[in-house]
Order: C-alpha cells, then sequence, then structure tokens
C-alpha cells in the first residue's frame, strides 16, 4: 500500500483519533455523495442483504462490547453476596467468550472477504483499508488482553469468598473490557462511514 498513509500517528490510529481525518473524508466524499448520507443508506435499492446484515452484526458487537463493562462494575458492587458473584462471574465468562469469538469470525470474512473486494472495485480507498487493517490489529490485541482476564475467572469464581481476589481480577477485567469496547465505537463508526457506501456502490 502507499508509503504516505502513516496508521500509528494521531489522526489516523483507533486510539487516539476522533474521527476520520480530513484527507479520508475528502477522498470519501465521491463515493458517499452517490450513496447518501447514513440516514438514508436504509431507503437505498442496495441496503437490503449484505449491509443490513454487515450493520446488524456491528449493532450485536457494539450491544454486548458495551454490556460487558457495566457487568464487570456489577459484579465489583457484589460485596457481600458470593453466591451472587459466582453466577455473575458465569455470566460474564459467557458473554466475554461470545464476544471474542463473534469478533473474530467478523473481522475474518473483512479482511479475506470484504477488504480485497473493495481493494479491486475502489482503489481510492487504499488508505481507508490500511487505517481499518491497522485497526483489527490494535482489535486483536485487546481481546486477546480480554481473553487474558477472562482466563482467570475460574480461579476467581472457586474462590468465590476471596474478595480482594474478585476486586483485583473483576478490576483487571473491566480496563480490558472498557477497551475492547471504546475500540469498537470508534473503529465500527469510521468503518460503515468507509465501507458502507462501497458496498451499496457494488
Ligand atoms: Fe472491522
Ligand atoms: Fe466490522
Amino acid at each position: 500500500m502507499s508509503d504516505s498513509f502513516i496508521y500509528n500517528s494521531k489522526i489516523n490510529h483507533v486510539e487516539q483519533r476522533s474521527e476520520l481525518s480530513d484527507q479520508l473524508q475528502q477522498q470519501l466524499s465521491d463515493l458517499q455523495s452517490i450513496s447518501g448520507t447514513r440516514d438514508e443508506w436504509p431507503q437505498h435499492k442496495r441496503f437490503a442483504g449484505e449491509a443490513e446484515f454487515w450493520m446488524q452484526v456491528h449493532k450485536a458487537l457494539l450491544g454486548a462490547a458495551a454490556e460487558l463493562p457495566d457487568r464487570c462494575a456489577s459484579l465489583l458492587l457484589l460485596a457481600d453476596d458470593p453466591t451472587a458473584r459466582k453466577k455473575h462471574l458465569t455470566q460474564l465468562s459467557q458473554l466475554g467468550g461470545q464476544l471474542i469469538h463473534h469478533a473474530h469470525t467478523h473481522h475474518h470474512v473483512e479482511d479475506h472477504h470484504f477488504f480485497p473486494v473493495f481493494q479491486r472495485a475502489f482503489p481510492k480507498l487504499n488508505h481507508h483499508l490500511e487505517l481499518l487493517d491497522g485497526d483489527h490489529k490494535i482489535l486483536t490485541q485487546s481481546l486477546d488482553q480480554l481473553e487474558s482476564a477472562l482466563s482467570t475467572l475460574p480461579a476467581v469464581k472457586a474462590d468465590a469468598s476471596n474478595l480482594s481476589l474478585v476486586m483485583l481480577k473483576g478490576e483487571e477485567l473491566l480496563r480490558a473490557a472498557n477497551r475492547v469496547n471504546n475500540l469498537f465505537k470508534r473503529h465500527i463508526a469510521d468503518e460503515e462511514e468507509i465501507c458502507i457506501p462501497a458496498i451499496l456502490q457494488l
């Protein structure tokens, strides 16, 4: 890909940018003017199908990623109830495991199907796809961090009356879950701005 794009910069890195850079937004304007605004996408004749399904998957990922930190915070409030803590830990393990699996499956489809298709059909999206690829690498790191935090939960559950252990591991999990949630919000918002107009023109 072009060497004039630097992912590890304040305007492009997923943990530092607050929106797509001016340059990337400018290069999207042709596609976006043909496909309409976000509010207009559902009315587009090609929306039903891949575009709609893709956005539904994103909605499910965002929902699960937002729920996980909320549930971690609830666990940390269960100071006097080891039985409720055990139940909570089981639910956290299930929710976190499902989110990780779903996210990896989704990224695999994007990396190996959608992005190569866009690369061939829309050479102008070169830098945008480089950005999304960079995001996926950071997301993979954050999902690994979450998986590592989740892997400690069976031991925590077995010792659920040990409040200091629950707090320590619960806070570690909360940090990892918050990171995943924040990354998903930024990545998915920008990915849709880039990819939905492209899908509508395929
Ligand atoms: Fe993605
Ligand atoms: Fe995605």
